[in-house]
């Protein structure tokens, strides 16, 4: 196990370098004195390149569950190959336990991945699919939630052309009793049936992979990268094609097996709840760069940013143009709020100007007629039976401006409620976000 290090990670692709796989030299990052590693000065894409990530910092501490989300094609597969050694960088380090493998091959990372496609041999059993890349490669020796000899048995093959090693080849095609079970192969055969009780594949052992569900042949990816014992799991968007209660299990499992095992995890996905459920913190990612890095429920509730704010949460944050008027005033056109003492120091250089207020749909409750209420006519009811999701919009302003004039709420789902129906809303107080209308930065409260 480790902890991975992205100090000052850039990524830039040139137009005629697209789809091509970077194919490194097979240095030994080790060797090199540590003022050899690439430039730190924040480079200018040359002419042409088109950059990809920006100024990626981010410690992931060893066993942790670290989820990168973000939309589609703000580089979170981008930075998960710079990781494994299948691109190479534009600049920065990358730091796995105490080695720099800048310049190492993906071979010698200690690294696992496991894509969204997960490639299974398609001739080749559950069985030998997770027994493949042992019989190939030298694999970890750490003993993580596996037994402690067989890790100490499964050390890099001598040589295929031993005796042992040819005889087991050989024989491998015969029922059990009669093959010829090399010392290493016993080993693979203990670890890939340790993996297979883990995941619940044991049953399928011998089928291949068009016999299996979507949700079987995750796991047996999964149990292929597992089995190599690895310092580091790679996930990108791994659940992304198993339907929505599947996605849910596995989810679950992925979860549990991590804690189970204590692999330093990064997993990818666009998805914000996978993020929620899953990580111990989560980066969320846009356009290339960090936007924050934090826990779970400290995104929700303290995003640091507009972007932050409206990417975590479903249905997203409304956000709503106020103007502060007095030290502890916001107006909008429809409704005036008087906030609590705490926003007082952050609110004052922003007196007289406009800022954005930021609500989310389960902080807007039904209300009477007041001035600081919102008046609301409704345009679509979703009622789900435990909650009502209403899309409402300011009645008169909606000509003006329609996009910003209309919000989303979560509302108690006991009074029915019927399109255009005229409703007052009001806001939780403590649950404002408040935001700097040029910098899109939340406007920090004191309290904090
Ligand atoms: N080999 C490549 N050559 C050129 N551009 C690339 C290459 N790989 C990815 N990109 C670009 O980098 C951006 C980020 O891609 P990617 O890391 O796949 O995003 P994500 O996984 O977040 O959806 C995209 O705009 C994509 O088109
Ligand atoms: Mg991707």
């Amino acid at each position: 196990m480790a902890q991975v290090v992205l100090e000052n990670v850039y990524k830039s692709f040139s137009h005629h370098q697209k789809g091509r796989i970077a194919r490194l030299a097979p240095t030994d990052a080790l060797a090199a004195p540590i003022n050899d590693t690439l430039v730190i000065d924040e480079p200018e894409p040359s002419s042409g390149a088109v950059s990809v990530l920006r100024r990626i910092n981010l410690t992931v501490q060893d066993g942790e569950f670290m989820v990168l989300v973000g939309p589609s094609g703000c580089g979170k597969s981008t930075l998960l190959r710079l990781i494994a050694g299948l691109e190479t960088l534009t600049a920065g380090n990358v730091w796995v336990g105490d080695r720099l493998v800048n310049l190492l091959p993906p071979k010698q990372r200690d690294i696992a991945m496991v894509f969204q496609n997960y490639a299974l041999y398609p001739h080749m059993t559950v069985y030998d699919n997770l027994a493949f890349g042992l019989r190939r490669n030298a694999i970890g020796t750490g003993d993580v939630g596996i037994d402690h000899e067989t890790s100490l048995a499964l050390k890099p093959q001598q040589s295929p052309f031993s005796l042992e090693e040819v005889l087991t080849t050989l024989t491998r095609p015969l029922p059990p009793m009669l093959r010829y079970w090399s010392e290493r192969e016993r080993a693979i055969d203990q670890r890939v049936r340790t993996v297979a009780q883990m995941l619940q594949i044991e049953p399928f052992l011998d089928r291949l992979p068009k016999q299996l569900s979507g949700g079987q042949k995750q796991r047996v990816a999964l149990g292929r990268a597992m089995a190599r014992n690895p310092q580091v799991f790679l996930m990108d968007e791994p659940l992304s094609n198993l339907d929505a209660k599947l996605r849910t299990e596995t989810r679950a499992q992925i979860v549990n097996l991590q804690r189970k095992l204590g692999i330093t995890t990064i997993y990818v996905t666009h998805d914000q709840t996978e993020a929620m459920t899953m990580g111990d913190r989560i980066a969320v990612m846009n356009a290339g760069q960090i936007q924050q890095l934090a826990p779970p429920l400290e995104l929700y509730n303290h995003p640091a940013n507009r972007f932050v704010a409206e990417f975590i949460g479903s249905p997203p944050m409304n956000f709503l143009q106020v103007e502060v008027k007095a030290p502890l005033l916001i107006t909008h056109p429809r409704f005036r709020l008087t906030l609590p003492p705490h926003w007082e120091p952050a609110l004052q250089p922003y007196d007289g100007k406009m800022i954005v207020l930021g609500i989310r749909p389960e902080h807007l409750s039904l209300g009477v007629a007041a001035p600081k209420n919102l008046p609301v006519r409704v345009e679509r009811v979703e009622a789900l039976g435990s909650e009502t999701y209403l899309s409402v919009c300011f009645a008169e302003s909606i000509a003006v401006n329609p996009a910003a004039s209309c919000l989303q709420a979560r509302v108690e789902p006991d009074r029915s409620i019927g399109v255009g129906e005229m409703l007052w809303l009001s806001i939780v107080p403590d649950k404002i976000h408040l935001f700097d209308a040029d910098t899109g930065m939340a406007i920090e409260q004191s309290s904090r």
